[in-house]
């Protein structure tokens, strides 16, 4: 099915130079860039991303990091595209990312780890619309 899901290319990618190598890889996936903003979190609005985290000893730092700089919020829509986005990102950490995956290749650590993506339709649907109201959505 066609589906929708949320990317963030994380502060350390961002400061990496590589959101244009991110993207390719995307596109190459046949997923399609509906919608992208480059955003400069709030501590308030990290939280409120990442609040099902909220008790995990690695919140605070995660916070932090996402505040760090700015990232490249984008959503993406293709065939199975929240599997297909999570296989391409590969494991949450770089040490378990398969070779030729997003975090293999970008990331430096569990915590700067590149990319998140929605891990379920559900979650999708409310992350999407945590960043983009329904009218800058493009679906094309
Ligand atoms: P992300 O997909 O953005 O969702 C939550 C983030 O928390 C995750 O990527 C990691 O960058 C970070 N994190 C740090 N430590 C852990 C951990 N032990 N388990 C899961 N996520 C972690």
């Amino acid at each position: 099915a066609i589906e929708r899901t949320l990317s963030i290319i994380k502060p350390d990618a961002v400061a990496k130079n590589v959101i244009g190598q991110i993207y390719s890889r995307f596109e190459a996936a046949d997923l399609k860039i509906i919608a992208a903003r480059m955003v400069q979190l709030s501590r308030a609005e990290a939280e409120g991303f990442y609040a099902v985290h909220a008790a995990r000893p690695f919140f605070n730092d995660l916070v932090n990091f996402m505040i760090s700089g700015p990232v490249m919020v984008t959503v993406l829509e293709g065939e199975n595209a929240i599997l297909k986005h999570r296989d391409l990102m590969g494991a949450t950490d770089p040490k378990k990312a398969e070779k030729g995956t997003i975090r293999a290749d970008f990331a430096d650590s569990i915590d700067a780890n590149a990319v998140h993506g929605s891990d379920a339709a559900e979650t999708a649907a409310v992350e999407i619309a945590y960043y983009f109201p329904a009218l800058s959505i493009y679906s094309r």
